[in-house]
């Protein structure tokens, strides 16, 4: 059996139809019921649906074997996995943003509010820009509106969010897409299965 965390909501239904398409389809999961755990024995698969922040989690302690999560949080909790393919699905970038007429005053440390504190660190140590972070867990875009920071560190995928909020894109980051992970020890004893899957997705990625 191998066992799948799947990321919870839109991306997660994408990532779900690709395991289908590549003959690992489980019918009962599309239903709409609340049930996180779903099971084809005949195909020797089982998938969790999780929160998209807590799949790697799953996968680095072997809770899951393999997992879909976004290089986002590769990059922010740096799990111990084996990151075995770009789905090429999910595609967004971490990004700077603030109000249109933010200046950065190079003299003042800069507030910096976002749910990713290690990669903005990273980014600015970078940069030797003196910053302070301000760890939020949502509505991040709320921050600079409310003075309560000058720039947020944070995903942009259609940039709405941003322009409805009167924020724009300053400096880009990274490029972020789903990466299929794999459990170390899982990817040793499960080698075959893992990587049949890992093929067969392959195929599908466009
Ligand atoms: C993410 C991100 C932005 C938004 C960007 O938030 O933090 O707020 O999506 O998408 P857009 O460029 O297409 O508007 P999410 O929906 O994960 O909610 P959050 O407020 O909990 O971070």
């Amino acid at each position: 059996m191998i066992n799948v965390a799947l990321p919870k909501g839109r991306l997660g239904e994408k990532v779900y139809k690709m395991f289908q398409d590549c003959g690992y389809e489980c019918p009962s999961i599309l239903e709409n019921n609340r049930k996180l755990i779903f099971e084809n024995e005949e195909k020797g698969v089982r998938y969790f649906w999780v929160k998209p922040s807590d799949v790697s989690i799953y996968v680095e302690r072997g809770a899951a074997d393999i997992g879909v999560c976004g290089k986002d949080i590769l990059l922010e909790y740096m799990p111990d996995v084996y990151e075995l393919l770009d789905l090429n699905i999910g595609k967004c970038r971490m990004a700077v943003a603030a109000k249109k007429d933010f200046y950065d005053d190079n003299t003042k440390t800069l507030r910096v509010a976002t749910k990713f504190a290690n990669i903005a660190k990273k980014y600015y140590s970078g940069k030797c820009r003196d910053i302070d972070i301000i760890k939020l867990n949502g509505s991040i875009e709320l921050a600079p509106i409310l003075d309560l920071s000058d720039v947020i560190v944070d995903i942009v995928e259609t940039g709405t969010t941003l322009k409805e909020n009167d924020l724009e894109v300053k400096e880009e980051i990274v490029p972020i897409s789903a990466r299929l992970i794999v459990n170390k020890a899982s990817f040793k004893f499960k080698t075959e299965q893992i990587e049949k899957i890992t093929a067969f997705l392959k195929e599908q990625v466009k």
